[in-house]
This record gives C-alpha cells, structure tokens and sequence, in this order.
C-alpha cells in the first residue's frame, strides 16, 4: 500500500467548513484522510510494494491492471506509464468501476490468468483530492488518496478465488458523479440506502456461490465508505464487527484504494493466515457492485 504524508484532520476541515470533528465521526467514522500525490505515484509506490513483498521482479510480471476512477489524465491511461516507471513491458490499462474498481479488476485478472497469462499486477489507487470540492462539506469530509496493490497468480491447483458476484444498475448512474472539469458530486442519503442492500444482496450471492457460510468467515474486507453501512452489512450477514477491518478511520474514501488498503492492513496487522475464509465487498458509482470469497493462500 501507499499513501501520501499529508494528513488532513477533521478539525483541520472545521477550521474552514461549517463541521466538526464530532459530526465528521458520528455520521462516517472517519478521522482523518490522507491528501497528495497522483493516480500514478500513488499506484507505482504501492505496486513496487506488492512486488517486493511477493519476491518478484518486473519480468515477471505479464499483465498490468490499474483501477481507478481518478486516472492521471484522460489520455492516456495511467497504466502503461506505472508499468514503464516499473520497468514493465507487458501489457497495461486502466479499469473504471469506481469503488467497486479493484474488485473488478481482480475478476479481470482472474479471467485473464484462464486465457494463460501467468502474473498481474492488480493496482487500485486514486487522487479523489483532486475532484473534490473543499469548499463543499458534504463531500470534502468523506474523501481521501492512496493506493493498494497485489500480485494475482495462475495455480494449477483448485483457484483460492472461490466465488465472484459482480453486477452494475446504471439507472442510478445520476446519484453519484463528476463531469469533466467537475467535482465529485452525490446523494449521500440515497447511495446510503442502496449501499446496504446492494453489499448484502452480492456478499450473500458470493457466499452462496462459494457455499460459505458467514461463521465460516475468519474477515470481511468492505468498502471504506461509512462505518454505519459497514455496520449495517454486517449486521445483516450475522458477522459480528470484530470480523470487518475497518481503515476509513485513518483514511477516509479512497474509492478503488479502499479494499486493497484494507487488505494491507489485516495482513500487517496479521489478521488473516492461510486457509482462512475471506469476504471482500464493495459498491460504487455506476452503480457499481462487487464481491469474492477468497481462500487466503498466504
Ligand atoms: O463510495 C461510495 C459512495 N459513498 C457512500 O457510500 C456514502 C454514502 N452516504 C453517506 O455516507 C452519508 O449519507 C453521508 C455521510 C454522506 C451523510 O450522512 P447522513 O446521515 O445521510 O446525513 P444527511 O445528508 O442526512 O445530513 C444530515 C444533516 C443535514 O442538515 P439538516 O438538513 O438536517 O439541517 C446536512 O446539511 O447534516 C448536515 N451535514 C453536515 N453537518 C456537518 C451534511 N454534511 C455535514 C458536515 N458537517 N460535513
């Protein structure tokens, strides 16, 4: 994982906005977020991290997925330039599923490895600072920057990805946006309510699919959009909180970053071992839904 130093306080925006840190707390459970860099600094720090801890070189690297919906420029795509800063010549492109992008991404990767490629390097990183509004505190409070990175690999054995749902209603595409040019706008209380069901409904699809039950999950890694909506899921799919990582605290909404950087975070905090059963879930703009349940290998 990667993220930039600059760390901005919920009173450092109180200092500016009509908020407060209790506010800021109550209604999301963020903290603080973090504020700087780019789609492309951002994702090649934390996907020279992710290399350097699977024990891999850039020739061994076939393919490169960046997710983002904050990519450095609309052309061209961030990818190839991470891929060449890494010394990467394989293929490379950008992925736009919103927050839902790294779950995406690694259901493109999985697909890939079936076609023969042997490794990619899945990538969720973004510089939603950019696209945000600091004038306006509906958004200003709830955002962040950072990257997350990992390496998928072909086995010849039984896939530890055991099940995908993946799914998008663009009906709803006008509840969560930015034009271009624009900032990020949205309908927190409608995004809210779909959120709930939109995980649940998918994390039961995958589990079903999976036939995992939720006791037999050892984690839930969510989406980082609002501690109440992690806490809802949960509740719904009877996994007690103790069961979720939660990272918005310290990092706010990092949109494609967000599960990847809560992935970091429970492997550096040794949270997941291997065999354990894992659900990861989120929902975006689109909108967008995915989730898996993983076998973690290590
Ligand atoms: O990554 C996927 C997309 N993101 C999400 O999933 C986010 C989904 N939505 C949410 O997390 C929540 O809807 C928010 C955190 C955005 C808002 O929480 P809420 O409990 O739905 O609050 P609200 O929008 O109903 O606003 C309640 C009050 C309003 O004042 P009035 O009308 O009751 O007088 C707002 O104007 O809080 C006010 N308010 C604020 N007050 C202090 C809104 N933003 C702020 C703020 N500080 N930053």
């Amino acid at each position: 994982m990667a993220v930039p130093d600059g760390i901005v306080t919920n009173d450092d925006l109180s200092a500016t906005l009509d908020t407060t840190d209790e506010w800021i707390f109550e209604r999301t459970g963020i903290r603080e977020r973090r504020v700087g860099g780019s789609a492309g600094s951002l994702g090649l720090a934390a996907a020279t991290a992710a290399l350097a801890d699977a024990g891999l070189a850039a020739t061994d690297i076939d393919f490169v997925l960046l997710a983002t919906t904050t990519p450095d420029n609309l052309i061209p795509a961030t990818a190839p330039t991470i891929a060449a800063n890494l010394g990467i010549r394989a293929p490379a492109m950008d992925l736009n599923a919103a927050c839902s992008g790294f779950m995406y991404a690694l259901r493109v990767a999985e697909g890939l490895t079936a076609t023969g490629v042997g490794r990619i390097l899945v990538i969720g990183a973004e510089n939603l600072s950019r696209w945000t509004d600091w004038n306006d505190r509906t958004m200003a409070v709830l955002l962040g920057d950072g990257a997350g990175a990992c390496v998928v690999e072909a086995s010849t054995g039984p896939s530890d990805v055991l099940a995908f749902d993946l799914g998008s209603e663009g009906d709803y595409a006008h509840l969560l946006s930015c034009e271009h040019g624009g900032t990020i706008w949205m309908d927190g209380k409608e995004v809210f309510r779909r959120a709930v069901r939109i995980m649940v409904d998918s994390a039961e699809r995958a589990m079903s699919q999976a036939q995992v039950s939720a006791d037999q999950l050892s984690l839930v890694i969510p989406h980082q959009a609002n501690i109440r909506i992690i806490q809802a899921a949960c509740q719904r799919l009877g996994v007690p909180m103790e069961r979720a990582v939660v990272v918005l605290d310290r990092y706010g909404n990092t949109s494609s970053a967000s599960i990847p950087l809560a992935v970091a975070d429970a492997r550096s905090q040794q949270r997941v071992h291997p065999g354990d059963l894992v659900l990861m879930t989120g929902f975006g703009a689109g909108m967008t839904w995915a989730s898996a349940v993983v076998r973690w290998s290590k």
